[in-house]
């Protein structure tokens, strides 16, 4: 993710500036910039890759000044090179920016017919034309920012400096932390503790909606409607210093709430918006090549895997095997030298994933991994390793790993296809376009928050839960049922939905609640009569549908979460993110420890 800091203070920033950046270096980037303003004059300097590399920059050309802000990049729209790392600058600002701009595309179309001209591919520009536009019109820098944020839609977290403002810095928080640090006559904006900590041990992180003018005397902060607010400053603990929370209550929720940014960083890795096609050159791997794909993993990674099985086999025409890594290692199956053996972990350290890809190995198969942790075992020991860039997952229950796995095995499904000659180019393109919507559908999800909480006090009262669904809901309702189960440690159980009348049916009372994930795609009707049959013997569901789907149920529902509109293929990704709520909030009402349950390791390194 993106790591954003801002400095007003009494002597040259620049140091400190790029000493907070190192401190943001753990959440991943792929450039770095900072600005600052000089008597007066904004300058920028910015790198492609390390730090190293704008510190090179800066020794070459220093960059005086008191005021400054500086940005770790964490490429979302538009390739991860200079022209795209932040600060953007206008003649009149210069701004570093988190999250995704939604709207930008209008933004821009309209900032263009007024005659501003865009340099880059990146949403935050959009920012910078939008609030120098304000200020074109005449507005002085604070004003223009109170003008230009209700037209920003989207999550984001924003710092902007003023060419020929001295000691002014503007932050604004909507999606993303962002954090105030108090320090002795000087005054910081920070992505979190943790970026400020050589600074300052005095926080405040912003609410939603929030937007804080920041001066060296201190800090007058604004809530969404403008209204002067006050919020806690906290001193922060020492343990924050290492990940922080920020202000979310628990590692889980915040990277519930990252995903939008993750699944945009993500997909701007594999696939090239602007020709709208997948990148060929992520690895060296030729799926025309071979005539079977055997997946094995474990846990949530082993439910990424089953629902890339239907994306390998119906975009691709790809036969998948897939298989639980536990079982697979000791099967001693057959293979064939044309099956590629892949691979999936978050850790890359699991131990029945790891034996079974030695298991592989032995067999003479190519090895493919899809991991987080690209120093791991697994990566070290695979021929073509697939990095999902989710940045440091530390709640135990996996969340942004399994929908950056998704996003990794769907962009490798369209790769497929196209290698394999069974998509063409407007295919490829429809396709791409589809997944290129995910980041945006996402924010949208993540602000049904409040209702998927309401629904949890209830299930919180439960000792059963069922989750049914069809084609990649299926795999899904399996991973909701081990979401709620490991955090809430609620018994919950996730069955094909065509599979209730052979067995589980039997369970079907008023005490279990049912979970139906029941997008309305071509599946929707088939769903619909297990829907009823769960109601006829008094069952009570919670739909997870869209509007023509909760329309179409023609059932009582318990609950119904209506989610937007969206292609079939990307139903996955974004029906995992009520999922996820649904355990954690229920968890939260338990009062369990959610990011420590009991009994579990983030990473099984044993048997
Ligand atoms: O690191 P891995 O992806 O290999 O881990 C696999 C499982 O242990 C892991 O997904 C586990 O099931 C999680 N606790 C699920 O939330």
């Amino acid at each position: 993710m993106c790591g954003i800091i801002g400095i007003v203070a009494g002597r040259d920033v620049a140091p400190l500036l790029v000493d907070s950046l190192k401190r943001l270096e753990y959440r991943g980037y792929d450039s770095a910039g900072i600005a600052t303003l000089d008597g007066g004059a904004l300058a920028r300097r910015r790198a492609e890759g390390k730090l190293v590399n704008l510190e090179n920059h800066l020794k070459d050309q220093p960059l005086p000044g008191v005021v400054g802000i500086g940005h770790t990049r964490w490429a979302t729209h538009g390739k991860p090179v200079e022209r795209n790392a932040h600060p953007h600058m206008t003649k009149r600002l210069a701004v570093v920016h988190n999250g995704i701009i939604e709207n930008f595309a209008e933004l821009r179309t309209s900032l263009q017919a007024d005659g501003y001209v865009f340099e880059t591919e990146t949403d935050t520009e959009a920012v910078a034309h939008l609030v120098t536009r304000e200020m074109d019109r005449g507005l002085p820098p604070i004003d223009a920012v109170k003008a230009a944020l209700p037209q920003l839609q989207g999550a984001f977290a924003l710092a902007i400096i003023f060419e020929g403002v001295e000691g002014l810095l503007i932050g604004a928080r909507q999606g993303p932390p962002l954090a105030i640090g108090y320090g002795d006559g000087e005054m910081y904006l920070g992505s979190d503790a943790i970026a400020l900590a050589p600074l300052t041990d005095m926080i405040c992180y912003l609410e939603d909606g929030d937007w804080v003018v920041v001066r060296k005397s201190g800090a007058t902060i604004y809530d969404a409607q403008n209204n002067e607010v006050k919020r806690a400053v906290q001193k922060v603990q020492s343990q924050e210093f290492l990940v922080s929370k920020g202000n979310h209550r628990h590692f889980m929720e915040k990277e519930i709430h990252e995903q939008p940014e993750v699944i945009g960083h993500t997909l701007a890795h594999y696939l090239d918006l602007s020709t709208g096609t997948v990148r060929q050159d992520v690895a060296e791997l030729d799926f025309s090549k071979i005539d079977r794909l055997s997946m094995s993993a474990c846990g949530t990674a082993y439910y990424a895997a089953a629902i890339g099985k239907y994306w390998f086999e119906q975009i691709a025409r790809l036969p998948v095997d897939i298989d639980i890594a536990s079982e697979f290692r000791y099967r001693e199956m057959p293979l064939s030298k044309d099956t590629l053996a892949m691979f999936v972990s978050q850790s890359g350290e699991t131990a029945d994933t790891l034996a079974s890809l030695r298991y592989c190995k032995s067999q003479g198969l190519k090895i493919a991994s899809i991991v987080n942790v690209t120093t791991s075992t697994i990566a070290r020991e695979s021929d073509a390793v697939f990095p999902i860039l989710a940045g440091p997952e530390i709640g135990v229950a996996s969340t942004k790993a399994f929908t950056s796995q998704l996003t990794v095995m769907a962009s490798l499904a369209v790769m497929a296809a196209k290698q394999r000659g069974v998509i063409d180019d407007a295919q490829e393109r429809a396709l791409v376009k589809q997944l290129s919507e995910v980041p945006r559908i996402a924010n949208q999800v993540l602000k049904l928050e409040g209702e998927i909480e309401k629904i949890c006090r209830e299930l919180a009262q439960v000792k059963h839960v069922l989750y049914l669904g069809r084609g990649t809901s299926f795999p899904l309702a399996m991973e909701g049922a081990l979401k709620l189960k490991e955090i809430s440690y609620i018994h919950a159980e996730g069955y094909a939905a065509g599979e209730l009348k052979h067995g589980p049916i039997a369970l079907i009372d008023d005490s279990i609640p049912v979970i139906v994930i029941a997008p309305s795609d071509r599946l929707y009707e088939k769903t619909v009569s297990n829907m009823q049959e769960v109601a006829a013997r008094g069952g009570r569901i919670i739909l997870i549908s869209d509007e023509e789907g909760a329309k179409n149920a023609s059932v009582d529902t318990m609950a119904t979460i209506v989610m937007p509109e969206m292609a079939e293929f990307i139903t996955p990704l974004l029906y995992a993110l009520p999922v996820q709520m649904l355990a954690y909030y229920t968890a939260v009402f338990m009062g369990t420890d959610v990011d420590q349950p009991r009994n579990l390791a983030k990473s099984v390194t044993v048997e």
